[in-house]
């Protein structure tokens, strides 16, 4: 979704902002757009469509300057067009706003200010906003009272960057409620400000966030903090532990390849140091906030989350169940949040799963369980994202920048962080002894090494995809643990493919969807060695004997599904709670190979965002 990128120092501020964008592009976006002051003046350059057509107009018409502004729109009011891409101005000229998230009031405030004279040339909700700032500032003088007033007018979730020739010598960045993170980053006589990471990690990596309700005033020489009342904060500057190469290609035609190939060191990373294997414990750090007392009170968990995070929290609720007995229910953030949820705080916790931590569905169910007094749980991959800032306990998932809109290792990471939930709150409920903790680590530090070998085969994809890239309608069918995989599977297809695809639980199959079986929608069923192995088996017949295409995913050596099948891919044997891990990464290189065989926009896929901040 939209990206924000800001400088202000002693370097050219559009070749930075520009830059910074090109780093953002992975979050989904229609249009971008930037504004540089030079020589007391704005300039202002937006283009539809790739930074490249933004690249090219600066290259026709250059913006000099040591301020700038930047903004990747994905656009929520008013088409894709040029004016409405950001920045916005106000009348004069003299002030340019972006913004990520959506002004809910911006009809009754932009009839109020039509009737005070303002004059509007977008369709967009932010314009609103920077005629509350230019009124504001007629009124007040000063820009940092400005903003403040304007943003308390505003309802609905915004991250706002402000520059102006009024005050030229700093930006104004304002936070109000979960649109997105506002990072503000700190370098040698430069700042900068950002929407995310990834977009200023080559300049800096000690950073600050801005909470809900803030407002920071940016010069070249640092950042002050104010609430929206106007009181001086103090800020903690952190120093982020991702490197910039990790949000190179590094040599790959894709992210995505280059993330799904990671996985053997992602799984390593978010195992590395929370295992203490001689005394066959789990240590998890971020949970030190939940006392012995609390976790042995535990009677419920509610595990939310959206998409593949969803798929997740499924999965969590068979780790969970199975390793510390504690009943988990899962549901979607989207509708959690608005259900009213039944939530006990003495015995309920809520387990959020997220990778960017900033899924504005996501941070509102917590919202929803802080409010009723609930604990929550975060498992998230973005270090200091808001989802982290809110839980009272966090698992990072160590997993660095995941940056292919599809998500891939960060999603076996989340399995891996969910079966060490499994096992902590199964070791420290007395539920796991000591023998049992040892064989289940055991198991989970072969997960990489099984992970490597499921990763050398890579023919097979190329074949499968170049036969199949043409289908237009996918079933994927598993069960039990299997069946978000399933799930998963196909919503990979579907996401950077464009090709219809269905996950169902393999025994549903006969209560409809075997209707649309036939030799132009293949099959892919998960069936490996577990006990449910031989019903996968009867659905795999059930669908060749109305002349479906099978294509299995099924345990290494396992000979009769190979021979049920019209193609098979092997998985090697893992422990049965672990073996999700193995099965999705299949799933993950067949999705890659189709759409790159269809000629798809594999890491951008259209309409998608990479974190979703409007609801
Ligand atoms: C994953 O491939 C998707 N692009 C999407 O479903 C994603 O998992 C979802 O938006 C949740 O994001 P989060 O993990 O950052 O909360």
């Amino acid at each position: 979704m939209c990206g924000i990128v800001g400088y202000i120092g002693t370097r050219e501020a559009s070749s930075i902002v520009l830059e910074g964008l090109r780093r953002l592009e992975y979050r989904g976006y229609d249009s971008a757009g930037l504004a540089v002051l030079q020589d007391g003046q704005l300039l202002l350059r937006r283009s539809v469509g790739k930074i490249e057509n933004l690249a090219a107009l600066l290259a026709q018409q250059p913006a000099r300057g040591y301020v700038g502004i930047g903004h990747t729109r994905w656009a929520t009011h008013g088409g894709i067009s040029e004016a409405n891409t950001h920045p916005h101005t106000d009348c004069k000229g003299e002030i340019v706003v972006i913004q990520n998230g959506i002004v809910e009031n911006y009809r009754e405030l932009r009839e109020q200010l039509l009737a005070e004279g303002h004059i509007f040339r977008s369709q967009t909700d932010t314009e609103v906003i920077v005629h509350l700032i230019e009124k504001y500032y007629h009124e007040h003088g000063d820009l940092s009272t400005a903003v403040r007033l304007a943003v308390t007018r505003l309802k609905g979730a915004s991250a706002i960057v402000a520059l102006s020739t009024l005050e030229p010598h700093h930006l104004l960045a304002a936070r109000l409620g979960n649109a997105g993170g506002i990072v503000v980053g700190y370098g040698q006589a430069e700042m900068f400000i950002a929407s995310d990471m990834p977009a200023i990690l080559e300049h800096t990596q000690r950073v600050s966030f801005l909470e809900n309700q803030e407002i920071a005033v940016i010069t070249s020489d640092g950042a002050r903090f104010f609430s929206l009342s106007g009181a001086p904060l103090e800020k903690d500057i952190h120093t982020i532990p991702w490197d910039p190469v990790s949000v190179a290609k590094e040599g790959y035609q894709h992210f995505m390849l280059k993330e799904i190939e990671e996985q053997a060191r992602s799984i390593t990373d978010v195992i590395r140091s929370r295992l203490d294997l001689e005394a066959g414990r789990v240590r998890l750090e971020g949970l030190h906030a939940f006392s012995a007392e609390q976790l042995l009170s535990i009677r419920r968990i509610h595990a939310v989350a959206c998409g593949t995070a969803w798929h997740a929290a499924l999965l969590s609720k068979f780790l969970i169940e199975k390793l510390a007995r504690i009943p988990v229910e899962v549901d979607y953030s989207s509708e959690f949040r608005y259900r009213d949820p039944l939530l006990n705080p003495k015995e309920d916790v809520l387990l959020v799963i997220s990778q960017s931590g900033e899924t504005v569905d996501t941070l509102a169910a917590m919202e929803e369980a802080r409010g009723k007094g609930v604990r929550c749980i975060a498992i998230v991959n973005v270090v200091g994202s808001q989802a982290a800032r809110l839980a009272d306990g966090v698992i990072y998932l160590n997993a660095g920048p995941e940056i292919g809109v599809a998500s891939t290792k960060a999603f076996t990471s989340m399995l891996a962080a969910a079966y060490l939930l499994g096992l902590y709150l199964g070791q420290q409920r007395g539920i796991l002894d000591k023998c049992q903790m040892e064989k289940l680590l055991q198991d989970l530090l072969e997960l990489p090494s099984l992970v490597g070998k499921v990763l050398a085969q890579h023919d097979v994809y190329k074949t499968l995809a170049q036969r199949y890239f043409k289908c237009r309608d996918f079933l994927y069918l598993g069960r039990g643990i299997h069946y978000p995989i399933a799930l998963e599977g196909a919503l990979k297809l579907k996401e950077i493919s464009y090709i219809h695809a269905e996950g169902y639980p393999a025994g549903e199959m006969k209560h409809g969807p075997i209707a649309l079986i036939d030799e132009n929608m293949p099959v892919v069923a998960i069936a490996v060695r577990d006990h449910v192995r031989d019903k996968m088996l009867s659905n795999m017949e059930q669908v060749r004997a109305r002349g479906g295409i099978v294509i299995a995913i099924a345990t290494e050596g396992d000979q009769e599904i190979s021979e049920k099948a019209n193609h098979t891919i092997f998985v090697p044997e893992a422990s049965p709670l672990l073996t999700p891990v193995l099965t999705v990464i299949p799933l993950q290189l067949l999705a890659y190979h189709i759409a790159v065989r269809l000629g798809c926009d594999v890491d951008q896929p259209r309409n998608l965002a990479k974190s979703v901040t409007v609801e």
